[in-house]
């Protein structure tokens, strides 16, 4: 695990965007698994804007998004659906050839994660995953307490996912389940990138970094990814007892 400090928001998101162009670059048929949330946003940005510039050929790339709320149709803004369909999908023109987002809304999302496990064997395994981290240390909705081998699963929301979730809905009405890539796929992805930002997430980072690995603190999984890499601002960084 290495740790890369930049000085602030907007440094780390232009570090984090670079390494998604460079890695399409190297890979143009790349296997990219993203989360949404309030961290990726200006990444999403930024990698839309490069790839453009760059002339980057990313039409072989192939998307996979990290997880959704259980219930929630594509078009409710609040969704993992929505926020990759206005952020990476029409701004790079991606047709449903080119990504697979777990369908919440499905009668059987055991079949979702089925479908999602396949699928990441049938393409070879993840090439580059970029995660956030959640306020009780969760990595997508792989909530304390998932086993750091688990598949694609459903999961029942801890309280803090559900209270920290309402700033993603305008009526405050958060899904009590979730349906997430597991962190043996993680752990199995060539390359991880967990980004942070902010104070609030500097007691997370701390726990990720320098804590105990186990799971009841899911990002602790980090320490023992080969390629794993924490990208975090300075506040984030705040509480770890080195100077990055
Ligand atoms: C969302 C996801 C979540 C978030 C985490 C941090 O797809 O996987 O695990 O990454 O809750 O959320 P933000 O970035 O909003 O602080």
């Amino acid at each position: 695990m290495k740790i890369i400090c930049s000085e602030n928001y907007v440094e780390l998101s232009q570090f984090a965007s670079d390494e998604i162009v460079s890695a399409i670059i190297e890979n143009p048929s790349l296997i990219l698994c993203m989360a949404s949330g309030h961290t990726p946003v200006l990444t999403c940005e930024l990698l839309v804007k490069k790839l453009r510039e760059r002339n980057v050929d990313y039409s072989s790339v192939y998307f996979l998004g990290l997880d959704e709320w259980v219930g929630l149709p594509p078009a409710n803004e609040g969704s993992c659906h929505y926020f990759f369909r206005t952020k990476l999908f029409e701004p790079l023109q991606w047709n449903p050839s080119q990504y697979f987002l777990f369908d919440a809304m499905a009668d059987d999302l055991q079949n979702e994660c089925k479908k999602m496990d396949d699928l990441i064997a049938v393409k070879g395994g993840i090439d580059l995953m970029l995660v956030g981290i959640g306020i009780n240390g969760h990595i997508g909705f792989n909530e304390p307490g998932t086993s750091f081998n688990s598949l694609s699963h459903v999961a029942i929301l801890d309280s803090t996912t559900t209270s920290v979730g309402k700033k993603y809905f305008d009526d405050g009405r958060v899904p009590d389940k979730g349906i997430s890539i597991g962190l043996g796929h993680l752990l199995n992805a060539k390359r991880v990138l967990l980004m942070a930002n902010a104070e609030k997430k500097a007691g997370v980072i701390k726990k990720t970094v320098e804590g105990e690995m186990k799971e009841s603190f899911p990002a602790s999984i980090m320490q023992m990814h080969k390629n794993g890499f924490i990208l975090i601002d300075k506040e984030a960084a705040s509480l770890l007892n080195k100077t990055y």
